[in-house]
Formats: C-alpha cells, structure tokens, sequence
C-alpha cells in the first residue's frame, strides 16, 4: 500500500470510529457479567486479544495498577478481574466508566486529571501503569512519559498509534499534525516511529523496554524500571571512587528538576568500554548513561566518568549507586538526596 493510501485509510478508520462513537458512545465493549456487553467501537475480541499480547501476569493479586486514559474502562476491570488493586485515570469524566464500575460493582478508584498533573506525591507509586492510546493525542508527549516513569516500581506498558508504515528509514522521528492530519481528529497532535517510541521511552528514565506488538499502524512496548542482569557479589576489580553532581560539581543531589545530572568516576572499567554495556543502578532504579568516557581533567585519565540523569520517582532518603559492567558489579556508593523541582 502507498504511503498516501495508507494515510487515507488511517484518515478513513478515524471518522468511521468517530461516527459510531456518536451513534454508539462506547469505546470499549466490555462484558458486564449479567448477559450484557456494552456495544464499543472496538469489539470484545479484539480488546480480548491486546490483552494477551500485552503479556500481563496471569495472577495479579498484590499489585497495584495504573491505568492513565482509562476511558470506558475495559483495561481497568480486566486488570482488576486478574487481581490488580486498580486506579483509573482520564482528563475528563467519562461516564460510561462509572456505569461499567457500577455495574462490575469494581473498586477500582477514580481519579480526573491529566497526565501531566500525575506525580508521585499524588497519586504514589504502582507497580504497573498502562498508558495506552494516549501518546499520540499529546502536546508534550516526554513530559508526560517522564510522568509515567516516575509512578512506574516495576513496568509499564505504552501502547501508541506509529508511522513506521508510512515513511521510510529506521531513525527516530515523529510527525506533528497542526489540525486534523492525523485520523481526521483534531486532537492528535505526535505520532513517533517505534524507534523514536522505544528512544522517548528510555529517555523518560525506563532501563530496559521490549517489544509487545507492532502492527501496520500501532505498537505497544513494555518499560522496565530494573536491569535484569545484575551480578550477585560485588567485584573487588571495579570500584566508584565518587559521585558527584554533573552540573555543580559538588556532592548535592536535587532528586529531580534542574541541576540532578550525576556523574560517576570509577576505576577499573577497560579503556574500550562503550556506553551501552555499562549499567548503572540509583536507589534501585536502572538507568541508561549518557556519557561514558575519559573524565574531563587529565590528571585522572586512569579512570571512567559516567554521567547519567536522575532516574524519576527516587525517594528522598540515602541512595545507593552502583554500576556493573561484563558480569563485574561494583561497590555501593551513599549518596543523600534532596529537594529537586519540578522542571
Ligand atoms: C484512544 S483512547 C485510549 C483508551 C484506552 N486506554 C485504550 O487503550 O483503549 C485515549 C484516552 O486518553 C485520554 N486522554 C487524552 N489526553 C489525556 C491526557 N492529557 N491525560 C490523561 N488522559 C488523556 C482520553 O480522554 C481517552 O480516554
């Protein structure tokens, strides 16, 4: 299919769905357990079959679950139906989801905001978020990514409308649509290639992100907070000798906002090491260096310097950093955080 044909589809599939939104007004079909299923634009099976390409537990007692641009609710009861203790956000207040609840008789807890007002001092933290078919109809689409990384203990899942199909080449881009370009609907404003998904994502503070699904136009990916190759035992070859704030050079460390870049310097990391092998560890939460190399100062040029942003959602207590590299993990490093703002 050409590019313009495809683009004329995704236009075609946006009114059709807008029209049987106004005739039908459900987004999800959602079975209501006493012989009803609520008459969504999309069906039963098909949000029956996301659900199991998004590869959630089977069990989910125990975990609580964040839902942001929950709409009608169907991720909402389905995550609480395996167990989840749910907590459903949207930017408006949709009624079709309260009928739901109140028909499931749910407790799934409500809340209206954006995403962007979503913080941790809010709403705390959970061990799951969905943040699914919400990218796309966002002005700022890293803040609010780096909102859902800091509510996010273990993963989230990011499900997004992508234009892969429709342009060539494999680096990171994203298209913006000033009016209705995009599905025909007036508030779709960025819609990324999965590189660019899978580079915002990372770049939002998420260590690790794996592919759930991608079809022509849509992709989900699943966002880990934690590398999954931490060595056991601590190796006496690689030692941090400090850590020290990028920015001001001194030991304080706003735990978020202006000025919380860190770097790292550390002995024992060979000469040829790249970026990507080193993983660093802050409070628990991985994170991806930005800069792995020769310290600026010659003097110490026997050592590494890693520099890397404040992973989100960190609490303000002693932290602990450490780092490994090629199976070799090194000591931990106490480092004592403080008030960070906002940007
Ligand atoms: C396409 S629907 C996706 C619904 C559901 N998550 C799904 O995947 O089927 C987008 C949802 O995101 C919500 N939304 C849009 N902008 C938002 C924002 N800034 N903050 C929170 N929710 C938002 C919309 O109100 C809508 O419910």
């Amino acid at each position: 299919m050409s590019d313009s044909e495809l683009r004329e589809k995704v236009r075609q599939v946006g009114v059709e769905q807008n029209d049987m939104l106004l005739a039908g007004s459900w987004w999800h079909s959602i079975d209501l357990g006493d012989g009803r299923v609520t008459p969504g634009v999309h069906s039963l099976e098909e949000l029956q079959g996301i659900y199991a390409s998004l590869d959630l537990p089977e069990d989910l007692n125990g975990k609580s679950l964040l839902d942001i641009g929950c709409w009608d609710g169907f991720y909402s009861f389905e995550t609480e139906r395996h167990g989840a203790r749910v907590t459903s956000v949207d930017c408006w207040h949709p009624n079709n989801f309260f009928a739901a609840r109140e028909a499931l008789k749910s407790k799934a807890e409500f809340h209206e905001h954006s995403v962007y007002e979503l913080s941790k001092d809010k709403l705390g933290s959970f061990d799951v978020v969905l943040f699914m078919g919400v990218l796309y109809h966002l002005r700022h689409p890293l803040l609010a990514l780096e909102n859902v990384c800091e509510l996010t203990r273990d993963f989230a899942v990011i499900e997004s409308h992508i234009i892969d199909q429709m342009r060539e080449g494999n680096e990171p881009a994203m298209e913006f649509y000033e009016f209705d370009e995009l599905g025909g609907q007036y508030d779709n404003w960025w819609a990324p290639n999965l590189e660019c998904m899978v580079q915002m994502v990372r770049s939002a503070g998420f260590a690790r992100v794996e592919l759930l699904f991608r079809s022509d136009t849509r992709a989900a990916v699943k966002a880990y907070r934690r590398w999954n190759d931490k060595p056991e035992t601590v190796s006496p070859d690689l030692k941090i000798l400090d850590v020290i704030n990028a920015t001001t050079f001194d030991h304080s460390f706003p735990h978020r906002g202006r000025n919380s870049g860190i770097s790292i310097w550390v002995e024992g990391l060979p000469k040829t090491v790249r970026r990507w092998e080193v993983r660093v560890e802050v409070g628990g939460f991985g994170i991806h260096p930005v800069y792995v190399g020769p310290p600026g100062d010659p003097q110490y040029s026997s050592l590494t310097q890693i520099n890397f942003p404040m992973p989100p959602g960190l609490e303000l207590e002693k932290t602990n950093v450490s780092l490994w590299h090629d199976g070799k993990l090194s000591n931990e490093f106490v480092i004592h955080l403080s008030e960070g703002t906002k940007w």
